[in-house]
């Protein structure tokens, strides 16, 4: 059986075990969404006609007083007859098409301690914006993880991703330091998220990563030169230790080509690095304001809110603030 989701400007079909916004995404219409995992509130919506099921929406996320006035987070929401939302978004607004498909793993490669990249080669282009993510489909289980994507979208014929280890983990243990192995097929959700490089934008961009928050500052990072190659654009790694830093020499290489890129690296528990101590110091030492800068923040939870308010210390317009936080995966089922 299939219902409709009606929004501001278009109809899109919806099974009945698919989300409002798995829906929405796979007819190619944009609608917010961060998380998909129904923590983050960034694809609200309000259901002005017909019923949905909120399923496993936490409270936290969407209390019974908003689910009283008629909200749903599309991410989790299914539905139970033809429904019409409001979207965030407002108007029709085209986006990468979110699909399945499937890709080879060509690269297992260590590139730090405990951080490994991998690299997944496709059959068919994948169109996404840059700083997007996937979920991948832990191979043997019914385990989805999320990944943020490093490549820039022009390199239409390979992902990479950067994994850290986390002991006990599925993926960031098991698969991705354990069982992967070249030639493995693995399948594969996406793009999701947005967290992306805001091609609208103009003057200068400050990125602020932690650890593997690295991944998708590359992609961010590849496409704004792409577009401006004369950008002025610093990027701040912070790392605890000197043994986590990677993908050094692709960063010197960029500052060589591009004179207004500079790459710095932070590392916060010893010597070594470009400086001593975490990115947010470096920031506030090196950037007086940030008022016509964009800025860009990937990291734990806990590192995307420190930077968010050093950013916010230096003044850098909301508009102009991207973030994505890295939050300990819960399970999806397949
Ligand atoms: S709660 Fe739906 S995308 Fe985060």
């Amino acid at each position: 059986m299939r219902y409709t989701i009606t929004t501001d400007a278009t109809t899109a079909e919806c099974g009945v075990e698919q989300t409002v916004l798995d829906a929405l995404l796979r007819s190619g219409v944009w609608m917010p969404n961060s998380c998909n995992q129904g923590s983050c509130g960034t694809c609200k919506i309000r259901v002005q006609s017909g019923r949905v099921d909120h399923r496993a929406s936490p409270l936290d996320t969407l209390p019974e007083t908003e689910r009283a006035a008629g909200f749903a987070l599309a991410c989790q929401a299914t539905v139970l007859s033809d429904v019409v939302v409001a979207n965030p978004a407002g108007g029709h607004r085209e986006t990468n098409r979110l699909r399945d498909f499937s890709a080879l793993v060509s690269a297992v490669v260590d590139v730090a301690a405990e951080t490994r990249m991998i690299v997944l080669s496709l059959e068919e282009p994948l169109q996404f914006s840059a700083g997007q993510y996937v979920e991948i489909k832990v191979p043997g289980t019914d385990i989805r993880r999320q990944y943020s994507l490093a490549n820039p979208p022009s390199d239409t014929q390979r992902l990479e991703l950067h994994i850290r280890r986390r002991s006990g983990g599925i993926a960031s243990d098991w698969w991705a330091f354990d069982a992967v192995r070249p030639g493995q097929r693995v399948d594969i959700t996406g793009p999701l998220g947005d967290f992306s490089f805001d091609e609208d934008s103009a003057g200068p961009i400050v990125m602020l990563a932690g650890g593997t928050g690295l991944a998708p500052m590359k992609s961010i990072l590849c496409q704004a030169l792409a577009s401006d190659g004369c950008r002025e654009i610093v990027l701040y790694h912070g790392v605890r230790s000197r043994r986590e830093l990677y993908d050094l020499d692709f960063y010197r290489e960029m500052e060589e080509e591009y004179s207004g890129f500079r790459f710095v690296s932070c590392v916060s528990r010893e010597a070594g690095g470009d400086r001593a101590g975490y990115v947010t110091e470096a920031f506030l030492g090196d950037i007086a304001s940030a008022k016509n800068y964009t800025g860009y923040v990937c990291g734990s939870e806990v590192f995307v809110d420190s930077a968010v308010k050093a950013l916010k210390r230096r003044r850098i317009s909301p508009r102009r603030l991207h973030r994505e936080r890295f939050s300990r995966a819960a399970p999806i089922s397949a």
